[in-house]
């Protein structure tokens, strides 16, 4: 007889029984084959033995209950073995179905993080508690990774909370929720604040209730606010897809739409009809490209990132203590309130006093929000803001073992800063700059330790944006990149590393998808289409606005200063379609950007964006074809894919994973792609095109002879297309 190897079975002299979930190969409990053969065990055995049963908790000997589908499984799903995964997760699903209808009590202990499987597992009991331990998340995070909850999650919540609640609080946005918050948005039933109160709890209950039922097995059961075959509910229904419209942008995200669905066509028939349509949904986009880009991004990229794949081997870790923050202006004062939320002291210098106050004024503002939103106490507020101590005092740096400069971007002044205080900070204290684009080794040289000294990027703003880009200059040590890597994670970031270079890593892609959207506005097409393609292909901020933020006279100043480097190497510059469309904007026009108050956009008294610039389509026109929708959006993402590989061609990226990473956390590469070398991988062979780094390559040709020769793809592209490999193989 089969074992159930990763369920074990306690059943106490009052015939409780206890089911503690226990992979014995694995440090958190998964939805593998081995979970649903087990689950399979204990329900004959539950079924066989019902009437010396008295009733079952569910619980888990790890420290969290259970951590959900296994994405190692699910990422080699194929259209082929599709149909296995569907059967196999029937199957399963029976089964929870069966525990649920024992007609005995089903409690779930939850004793940490249940998220996606592991809530589904607590739906299918009748009382779910949860352990209210810090760091505990509960809720259906599937759409996060391209999925939607195929263990009857879609089924239960709709019939635990209504359509609306459960798209809207659980399904759609793939919330996680404390156990306090689960519990006030109807999650579960009760918190526990010991563990032994979670399990007295649990007796309780099952004491209480030896008959329980879930509330859609009980006669005359309705699902709470009604179903689209209500006239009154159907007046609701058109909202949904508005809400889906506005989460998604149109971007090609196929999990909300199929959630949805599900949830729709899943309320309309009886529960084991419902199972069937959202493993059918599930199937599919467990099949599809979407979920394994967002998988490899947002799980198995961004844990090789942060666990530090990066980091120097064998350095032993010093966590920082005293921080200073040279500069108190946007950038400086957001590193300084993440600082110190991380309990790090931080003090913070301007070039008066009133400038570092105000610097600290911006710590002060977010910890208001904080605690008027209930996100913090007063009292944890206020010992972050005493950890911040603004100055113009040179002296008041003395202790700090880490520096951060945050200063104007320019090299004189941030040699100044860094000579003013080398020999007042701790004599081996860390030295990083945040420049967003000088190099870091001709900053290093402004130092005396140029060892110890590292660019730390941060984006803006820093206390919402979880990226730090970590830039190894020449002469910088591998003790200082450790270090550097250590203190992104000691402030909870996630740091990606490249080496020195124009613009890094981030700075320098952005601007292909910058100077593509400027380049369209000069070849005339319409401005509205421009945006429109941007959004579409799934970037948070639409191209021709996010110039404009950025100012014009930004692109301006860098292509200038990168001309001058390129020159000086003995290179040949080579100029873009946006500049002629950039300078036609600065000189001819006076359009600067947001700041400026006029740019491709225009902007009201009150600085808000007021429509596109009408004269955008009187002064750049166009004769000939139309260009296709497709090709706007490809131009794009290709412009942004194609010089990722350059980069690693040239030794500054060094890791796929990193790639991926920085590009959707630091430049708002979308998601659904699973980042800019990911996007090449999947790439879906345009219209009608081979699918993967083939197709990808031949589309860029086809870009090429199209828009022009920056399209042209890179010999380490071709080269790995011809031997079948693909970005991120071994
Ligand atoms: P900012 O203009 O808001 O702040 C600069 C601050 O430095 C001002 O408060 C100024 O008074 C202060 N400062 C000037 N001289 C000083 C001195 N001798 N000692 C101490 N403080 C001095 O500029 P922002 O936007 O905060 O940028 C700072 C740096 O961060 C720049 O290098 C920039 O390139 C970089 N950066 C900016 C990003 C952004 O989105 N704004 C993103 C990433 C990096």
């Amino acid at each position: 007889m089969t074992q159930s190897t990763t369920i074990r079975w306690e059943q106490d002299r009052t015939g409780v029984v206890t089911l503690v979930l226990d992979d014995p190969d694995q440090s958190a409990n998964t939805m593998n084959q081995t979970f649903r053969e087990s689950l399979a065990v204990i329900t004959d055995r539950l079924e066989a033995e019902k009437d010396t049963i008295r009733g079952v908790i569910i619980t888990s000997a790890k420290k969290t209950f259970f951590a959900g589908g296994d994405l190692r499984e699910l990422i080699r799903v194929t259209p082929e073995t599709a149909e296995e995964l569907f059967d196999g997760g029937m199957a399963m699903k029976r089964n929870l179905r069966r525990i649920e209808t024992l007609g005995k009590p089903v409690v779930a202990a939850i004793n940490g993080a249940a998220l996606g499987g592991g809530y589904e597992i607590a739906l299918a009991c009748h009382h779910r508690i949860a352990l209210d331990a810090p760091g505990s998340k509960i809720g259906c995070p599937e759409v996060t990774l391209g999925l939607l909850p195929g263990g009857g999650g879609v089924v239960r919540t709709v019939r635990l909370l209504g359509i609306a609640d459960a798209l809207l609080k659980v399904l759609l946005q793939g919330t996680q929720y404390s156990p306090r918050r689960a519990l006030e948005n109807g999650l579960v039933h009760d918190v526990a604040a010991t563990q032994d109160e979670l399990l007295a709890k649990a007796r309780a209950f099952i004491e209480a209730n030896p008959e329980s039922q879930q509330p859609w097995d009980k006669p005359g059961y309705r699902i709470p606010g009604g179903t689209p075959a209500h006239p009154k509910f159907a007046a609701n229904l058109p909202a949904f897809p508005a809400t889906l419209r506005k989460q998604t942008n149109g971007a090609p995200y196929p999990a909300p739409r199929d959630i949805l669905a599900a949830a729709v066509e899943g309320s309309q028939v009886d529960f084991e009809t419902a199972q069937v349509i959202e493993a059918r949904y599930f199937v599919e986009l467990a099949a599809g490209q979407t979920s394994k880009n967002m998988i490899q991004a947002f799980f198995f990229d961004l844990q090789a990132v942060n666990s530090g794949a990066n980091r120097p081997k064998g350095i032993a870790p010093r966590p920082v203590r005293k921080v200073a923050v040279l500069g108190a202006g946007m950038m400086g004062a957001g590193i300084a309130y993440s600082c110190a939320r991380a309990g790090i002291d931080v003090v913070l210098k301007d070039v008066s006093p009133e400038a570092a106050v105000k610097g600290k004024g911006y710590s002060e503002k977010l910890c208001a929000k904080a605690v008027s939103r209930g996100r913090t106490t007063q009292e944890k507020a206020d010992t972050l803001l005493a950890r911040i101590t603004p100055t113009a005092d040179p002296q008041d740096l003395a202790g700090c073992d880490a520096v951060i400069e945050a200063v104007f971007e320019d090299t004189s002044l941030k040699h100044k800063v860094f000579q003013e205080i080398q020999h007042i900070v701790e004599p081996d204290a860390l030295l990083c700059s945040n420049t967003s684009t000088l190099p870091i080794t001709a900053l290093a040289e402004g130092v005396e330790r140029q060892a110890d000294f590292i660019g730390l990027h941060f984006f803006s703003p820093v206390d919402k944006m979880p990226l730090v880009e970590i830039i190894k200059g020449e002469r910088t040590g591998e003790e200082a990149l450790a270090r550097a890597f250590d203190l992104v994670r000691q402030i909870r970031k996630t740091p990606i590393v490249v080496n020195d270079s124009r613009g890094f890593f981030t700075s320098r892609v952005i601007g292909h998808f910058i100077n593509e959207g400027v380049a369209m506005v000069g070849e005339g097409i319409e401005p509205a289409s421009i945006e429109q393609a941007a959004a579409q292909a799934g970037y948070p901020a639409k191209v021709l606005s996010l110039m404009d933020e950025l100012t014009l006279t930004l692109p301006r100043k860098i292509r200038t200063e990168t001309r001058r480097a390129v020159e000086e190497a003995g290179g040949t510059w080579t100029a873009h379609p946006a500049d002629a469309v950039i300078d036609r904007m600065v000189d001819e026009f006076g359009r600067t950007g947001r700041s400026g108050g006029a740019g491709f956009y225009e902007y009201g008294e009150d600085g808000k964006r007021a429509g596109l610039w009408p004269g955008l389509r009187e002064h750049f026109t166009r004769e000939g074809a139309e260009i296709p929708f497709r090709d706007l959006q490809e131009r794009m993402l290709f412009s942004e894919a194609l010089d990722t590989v350059k980069l690693l061609e040239e030794g500054v990226l060094t890791s796929v994973a990193d790639a991926n990473i920085g590009s959707i956390f630091g430049i708002g590469f979308p998601g659904w792609t699973g980042g800019v070398l990911q996007y090449i991988n999947g790439y879906d062979g345009g219209t009608g095109g081979e699918a993967g780094l083939p197709g990808f390559v031949a589309r860029a040709r086809e870009l090429a002879e199209r828009y022009g020769e920056r399209f042209t793809p890179p010999a380490l592209l071709v080269e790995k297309a011809e031997r079948g490999e693909r970005f991120g193989d071994a």
